[in-house]
């Protein structure tokens, strides 16, 4: 695949930027203020940052919003969070339109609340069309439980005799996870200094550029994400060689 040869630091824009949006919580701590305060700000910078990915030409951005551990939170942030996100849905879906953003989803999608699933599906089928950044959001998604489920679909595939056994490799395996329409992410952006990967893209991951930042999610700007994306413009890929 051409996306996996090496590159030298020349100024490349990443064409796939995952980020781990972490820090919310402790934002709101810091000002007193209840955690959902915290979501909310960080929805928008969210806002931002699709904005700034569309400008600067990733094509790619996948953002993990909620991760199948994060059901364990109490029911009173679960809500809050689900609320947060139809409004947003419902509220920027327009915005994308404008901005050329195609949106889509990764994870149990069916485990979300029966109104968010149905606003995710409706701003999901009115920006299909748009030919600009891809916005995919994570939701409900755990890397773990994609590759059972891609597994399990391999499986299938070998016993309906639609594939071979010995057909099975990394690039055939990519085909039956979540994730199967986008390139590997080039650039994965942690905020909030945590050093882990908390199951997000686990196989994907596999050759893209770490950064972590100490600022937390509600605090990362325009200005934060371009220091990223310049910083992985300086890095050296070598994907094993030489
Ligand atoms: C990230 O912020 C948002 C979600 C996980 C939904 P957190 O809520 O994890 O914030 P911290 O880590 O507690 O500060
Ligand atoms: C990762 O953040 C999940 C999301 C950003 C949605 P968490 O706050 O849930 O991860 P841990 O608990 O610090 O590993
Ligand atoms: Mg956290």
């Amino acid at each position: 695949m051409a996306e996996n040869l090496p590159t030298s630091p020349s100024g490349a824009v990443p064409r796939h930027i995952a980020i781990i949006m972490d820090g919310n919580g402790r934002w709101a701590e810091e000002r007193g203020l209840p955690r959902r305060d915290g979501h909310r700000a960080g929805a928008e910078s969210v806002r931002k940052c699709v904005e700034t990915c569309g400008e600067i030409g990733v094509e790619y951005l996948t953002l993990y919003a909620f991760s199948s551990e994060n059901w364990k939170r109490p029911k009173t942030e679960v809500d809050a969070l689900m609320r947060l996100l139809e409004a947003f849905l419902k509220e920027k879906t327009k915005e994308m339109k404008k901005q050329n953003v195609r949106l889509q989803a990764i994870g149990r999608i069916d485990l979300l609340p029966e109104r968010c699933q149905k606003q995710l599906h409706k701003s999901i089928q009115e920006t299909s069309e748009n030919s600009g950044l891809t916005l995919v959001l994570a939701l409900s998604y755990g890397s773990r439980e994609e590759i059972i489920d891609g597994i399990k679909s391999v499986l299938r595939a070998v016993r309906e005799g639609h594939i071979d056994e010995a057909m099975i490799d990394p690039d055939l395996f990519g085909k039956h996870l979540y994730t199967r329409y986008y390139p590997d992410p080039d650039l994965l952006i942690r905020t909030s200094g945590e050093m882990r990967i908390s199951n997000f893209l686990l196989w994907q991951i596999s050759y893209a550029e770490i950064y972590i930042t100490p600022k937390l999610w509600p605090d990362f700007g325009n200005d934060d994400l371009k220091e990223a994306v310049a910083d992985y413009a300086r890095r050296h890929r070598r994907f094993g060689a030489l």
